[in-house]
């Protein structure tokens, strides 16, 4: 065969590998509401970017029929590109192909994109759409199952891991997306579960549609599995590279810097004024967040779930920053478990990927309750206090209004070594709120006092004169600066400059054992 037949031979098997997937898959797959694989990699990725990797590669099974219908490349669609002109790898399952199902071959192919990502020190993105384990492979698609697993946790806080659930991911294959760092689904047309509806009314009698169990709003809003949502897969897409924007590549680099046009000594007047006079009323503290980021820009993580804690990315003098804060808008701001599971994990992903923390703190306590307390609030709150305890990336925080009693610890205080704590003047650092204070430490004085009621007034003015205030903090070197709040902005944006060579490590150990 002469050289220009054998280019020949090439093109076309390389435009047979681009309809792996029969025509009547194609359409089914349109019908159904999702792009094809290929689809949503021209979407996710900059124009012409992408390379693709084992586009030829064959399984080699036998049994149940599957020798007669070995598609070029199988399952999944592999390689890299760019984004915003930045590396990643990816691998996309192709559901037109065996319904996208994984066997040998296909976790062939996405532990090599594993491995190249890993050893390149590049993002790694997994587009899901799959019926999980091939059937016809038993167990040799478990065993590959596995192999990702454990590449998945090698990777860990090495290179940022999104996952994209745009279609069915079932039974264990859902331990890949979770033991990555994010995880978007698309609104309606994705579902993750360990066991499906049919399996559970036949072992508990309940009865579930696939949606409410496992859709993309019941993952982002009652169990938290899922941090992003958007109505089609496109949109969840195009999210993916916003995201990407406000990650660093690895571990060794910093996030990219992206000039904002927004003045680092923009003054907020109507901060001033947001902190409303009764202690009980509630304001949002989004303002509060959106306002002192550049351009106003905050891109919330987990926004449906846990909303008594925000979390998300923003920038500050155009350098991304973690923002970490009590929305007392939601449960008056108190902790929980969900809300400490949370903003734990967010907290330990921004240190792993050297992403300064800035941490907003209106808590009025953890939350009270027997339910708490039997969920093991005092481990899953230990997650958070783990979490800040052992960052070492640039810490600081904000007290906007109440810090009480060990929540005020857990929401980065001075005391488990944030490097800078600004108050506003509104702060009120204390134990524990006025009215629970005097009701402890005068119990005797009020029960034999004349008029308990008017007493007790006097004493919680005493008590909210003497310690509901920056100053006694300010006094003892907890609070650093207490600040305008008009002035919050500023004051970051030079903190972090004077905190961005900051060096800091732990002792030496093989890993710490947090209450997980
Ligand atoms: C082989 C599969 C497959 C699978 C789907 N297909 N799942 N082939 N192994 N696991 C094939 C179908 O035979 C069909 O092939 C094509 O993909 C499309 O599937 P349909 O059923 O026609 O599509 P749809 O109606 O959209 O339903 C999608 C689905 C359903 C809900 C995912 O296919 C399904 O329930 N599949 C089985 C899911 C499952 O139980 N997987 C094992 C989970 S356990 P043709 O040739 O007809 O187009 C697991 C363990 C992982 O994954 C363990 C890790 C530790």
């Amino acid at each position: 065969m002469g050289t220009e037949a054998r280019i020949e031979e090439l093109r076309a098997l390389r435009e047979e590998a681009l309809h792996a997937g029969t025509q009547r898959a194609v359409a089914r797959q349109h019908e159904a509401g999702k792009l094809t694989a290929r689809e949503r990699i021209e979407v996710l990725l900059d124009k012409d970017s992408f390379n693709e990797i084992d586009q030829f590669v064959r399984h080699q099974s036998s049994g149940f029929g599957i020798e007669d219908k070995k598609p070029l490349g199988d399952a999944v669609v592999t390689g890299h590109g760019t984004i915003d002109g930045r590396p990643v790898f990816l691998f996309a399952e192709d559901f037109t192909v065996f319904g996208g199902s994984l066997g040998e071959v296909v976790a062939d192919k996405i532990c090599k994109i594993l491995d190249l990502a890993l050893n390149t020190g590049t993002p790694v993105i997994g587009l899901k759409d799959s019926g999980g384990a091939r059937i016809q492979e038993g167990v040799s698609s478990l065993d590959g199952y596995g192999r990702i697993f454990e590449r998945n946790v090698r990777a860990s806080g090495v290179i940022p891991q999104i996952s994209v659930i745009m279609g069915p991911c079932a039974g264990g294959a859902v331990y890949s997306p979770a033991l990555t760092d994010f995880v978007f689904q698309v609104d309606q047309t994705s579902h993750m579960f360990i066991t499906g509806p049919d399996v559970i009314k036949t072992v508990t009698g309940e009865e579930v549609t696939m949606e409410e169990l496992g859709g993309a709003f019941t993952h982002a809003s009652k169990s938290g599995v899922t941090h992003f949502v958007y109505p089609n897969g496109s949109e969840t897409l195009e999210a993916v590279r916003y995201l990407m924007s406000f990650l660093p590549q690895n571990n060794m680099e910093m996030a990219p810097y992206y000039a904002s046009g927004d003045r680092a000594d923009r003054y907020d007047d109507h901060l001033d004024a947001l902190i409303p006079d009764a202690p009980t009323q509630p304001y949002d503290m989004k303002t509060v967040i959106s306002t002192v980021l550049d351009n106003e820009e905050f891109f919330e993580v987990s926004e449906h779930w846990a909303k008594n804690i925000v979390i998300g990315f923003g920038r500050l003098d155009g350098h991304t920053v973690g923002v970490v804060a009590n929305q007392p808008a939601v449960l008056a701001g108190t902790l929980d478990i969900e809300a400490s599971e949370k903003a734990a994990r967010f907290v330990r992903f921004c240190d792993a990927f050297n992403i300064p923390l800035l941490t907003f703190v209106d808590v009025p306590g953890f939350l009270p309750g027997v339910g708490q307390e039997h969920g093991g609030i005092i481990r899953h709150g230990a997650k958070l206090l783990y979490a800040y305890c052992e960052a070492t990336v640039p810490r600081l925080t904000v007290i906007t209004r109440k810090a009480y009693g060990g929540a005020y610890l857990v929401m980065n205080a001075r005391g488990v070594r944030a490097d800078l704590v600004f108050a506003w003047p509104s702060a009120e650092i204390a134990v524990m709120g006025a009215q629970g204070a005097v009701n402890i430490i005068h119990r005797r004085e009020l029960g034999e006092a004349d008029d308990p009621e008017g007493r007790r007034v006097e004493l919680i003015a005493d008590y909210e004169r003497r310690f509901n205030n920056p100053y006694v903090a300010a006094e003892l070197g907890l609070v650093d600066e207490v600040i305008e709040p008009r002035e919050t902005r500023f004051k970051l944006i030079r903190a972090l400059e004077v905190l961005r060579n900051k060096r800091e490590t732990m002792p030496p150990k093989k890993h710490g054992n947090g209450p997980l």
